[in-house]
């Protein structure tokens, strides 16, 4: 018992280790350009990483944002369930985000 005690005395201080002051998390914001459908793409997009990640892939074509969607969609199963929201969202990156190719 005395042990186990000890044991949990330990435990619970090095769980409360030790920091002075506040710890701040930076915050980064990433703006998105305002356009015909930012809001919806907002929404399905930034749920589970920032716009950084679609921000860091460049102007790229039509093709490359349409694949770039449908592989949030069947590999990490975004969300997006109509073929209205995909093209909503693939057009919201091709107007704003595009090369002006569509291959
Ligand atoms: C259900 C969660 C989820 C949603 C919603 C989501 N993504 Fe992703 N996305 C991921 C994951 C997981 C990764 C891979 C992260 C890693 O490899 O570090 C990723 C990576 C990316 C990348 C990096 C390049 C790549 O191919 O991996 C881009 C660009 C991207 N997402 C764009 C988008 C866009 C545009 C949307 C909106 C249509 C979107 N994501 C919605 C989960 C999501």
């Amino acid at each position: 018992m005395k042990k186990l005690l000890f044991i949990l005395l330990f435990m619970s201080t090095t769980l409360f280790a030790q920091v002075k002051g506040g710890i701040t998390v930076p915050y980064i914001d990433f703006p998105m350009k305002e356009g015909k459908g930012m809001y919806s793409t907002r929404g399905k997009c930034n749920m589970c990483h920032s716009w950084g990640y679609t921000l860091n892939q460049g102007l790229q074509s039509k093709k490359f944002w349409r694949e770039k969607v449908m592989k949030m969609i069947v590999v990490f199963k975004a969300p997006i369930k109509t073929q209205k929201d995909i093209d909503t969202v693939v057009n919201y990156l091709f107007e704003n985000y595009g090369n002006g190719e569509l291959e």
